[in-house]
């Protein structure tokens, strides 16, 4: 039974939470990465709620408010040089949005809010903004909203920069699949209890004509189908419909967009994800530092919601990781799939570049940390080089740094197979 729309913002609850805490604590790094450059940034919340739930937490407008006014106070840019234009669109609140981010509006500039659909507006907001670094966080109660062909559009702006952080309900979207090609999906697990924010609005399918094409314009394709009949031959469960859904989401993304990321996002261990954040972006900065931002999010999220303080197998076997699937990963099978990975550059490859493209090919499997690791073992064993600039630190010791920010670089070369 789908809920009542407007108890969404009563409480904050868990999942909301944890959408907030990935896109806040992105936003961090992002604004200051794209403020050293000393070009503009324009952030769009294309479904941006009240500002805040009547419980007092803060919503996703104020998060970000935030985090522009601390970036801001503490660029060390000249005056007039760091700016962040906000722009907050909601279909049903603006009048309160606008109450509950008022005191937003300061030297740092005046929180645009726009009343209406996000599909209406969204071009018009963004078709002056060549040359200007774009982050869009696109965050509906269902799926109807997510229309391929805009991101597409997108692509074609002349932005200096674009990233997006997409909530996709692919659970939600895999029954729509279902209910279209009259497939029975009633008694299967996956799709049991869709309940929280896939019932906040369900979206409105039949098995007609009309609402197969909605389908193909979400999904960018009608790629859907074969999943859907493999799932009604019995080839595949409702989980592997749901992953093969979204791997083949971000393949379509990556058409367009060079790097595409996703966290599912569970509560519990061996719980079905509820949805997905896909993080879509044209460089690989964007990538590396989400990846980053997911692997901490995601080990938060382990500690302190999902193990509910048990040891896990993780914790006791120390040559295993789990990966964002929360499939167990052993250091070798790891290993393996970077020298492959490797093997794919030629020559020099920057380290920034390594993972942001082994993350985009191969999902989060693991922290960086064991990355490194594995090339530190790599190097001791004559099969790679590892070049970083400067050499040595200001106290004459061999640097040791693996992350590559303003002068410093880190290049991986291949010796031998
Ligand atoms: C999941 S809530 C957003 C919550 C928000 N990100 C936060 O953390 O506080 C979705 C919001 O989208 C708004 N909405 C629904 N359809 C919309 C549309 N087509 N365009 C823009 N906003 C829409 C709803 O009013 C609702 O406030």
């Amino acid at each position: 039974m789908a809920k009542d729309n407007k108890n969404f913002f009563k409480t904050k609850n868990s999942w909301s939470e944890i959408k907030d805490q990935l896109l806040g604590c992105y936003l961090t790094p992002y604004f200051q990465k794209v403020l050293m450059t000393g070009q503009p940034i324009f952030y769009v919340d294309c479904f941006a709620g009240k500002g805040k739930f009547d419980d007092g937490k803060d919503g996703s407008p104020r998060i970000a408010l935030q985090v522009r006014d601390g970036c801001l106070s503490r660029t060390t840019l000249g005056n007039g040089r760091g700016q962040i234009d906000t722009c907050f669109i909601d279909l049903n609140y603006a009048q309160e949005l606008s109450v509950n981010i008022a005191d937003f509006d300061n030297a740092n500039g005046r929180p645009n809010v726009i009343s209406g659909k996000y599909e209406d507006k969204i071009e018009g907001l963004l078709s002056g903004k060549r040359g200007v670094n774009v982050f869009l966080y696109i965050d509906p109660y269902g799926i109807r909203a997510l229309d391929s062909g805009l991101f597409d559009k997108f692509e074609t702006y002349g932005f200096r920069t674009l990233e997006m952080l997409i909530n996709f309900n692919s659970f939600g979207f895999f029954r729509d699949t279902c209910r279209v090609m009259k497939v029975d999906y009633q008694n299967d697990e996956a799709l049991q209890d869709l309940d929280d924010l896939v019932e906040y609005e369900p979206t409105k399918v039949s098995a007609t004509k009309q609402s197969e094409d909605l389908l193909t314009r979400i999904a960018g394709g009608d790629y859907w189908k074969a999943i859907v009949t493999n799932y009604n031959e019995g080839r595949i469960n409702g989980f592997q419909a749901e992953k093969r859904l979204s791997a083949e989401y971000k393949q379509r993304l990556r058409q367009r967009y060079g790097y595409v990321l996703d966290m599912p996002i569970r509560l519990k261990p061996g719980q079905r994800p509820k949805y997905r954040m896909i993080h879509v972006c044209d460089h690989e900065d964007g990538c590396f530092l989400m990846a980053q931002n997911m692997q901490k999010r995601k080990d938060e999220l382990f500690i302190n919601v999902q193990q509910e303080g048990q040891l896990s197998l993780i914790d006791v076997v120390p040559t295993m990781t789990s990966t964002a699937e929360n499939e167990l990963v052993t250091t070798d099978e790891i290993k393996a799939k970077l020298k492959e990975h490797l093997a794919r550059f030629s020559g020099d490859v920057r380290i920034t570049t390594l993972l942001a493209t082994f993350v985009n090919d191969y999902g989060l499997l693991c922290q960086f940390r064991m990355i490194y690791d594995i090339l530190e073992e790599m190097k001791s064993c004559g099969m790679i080089d590892i070049e970083r600039t400067p050499a040595v630190t200001i106290t004459g010791k061999q640097s040791a740094f693996w992350e590559e920010t303003k002068g410093k670089q880190i290049v991986i070369r291949r010796i031998k197979p």
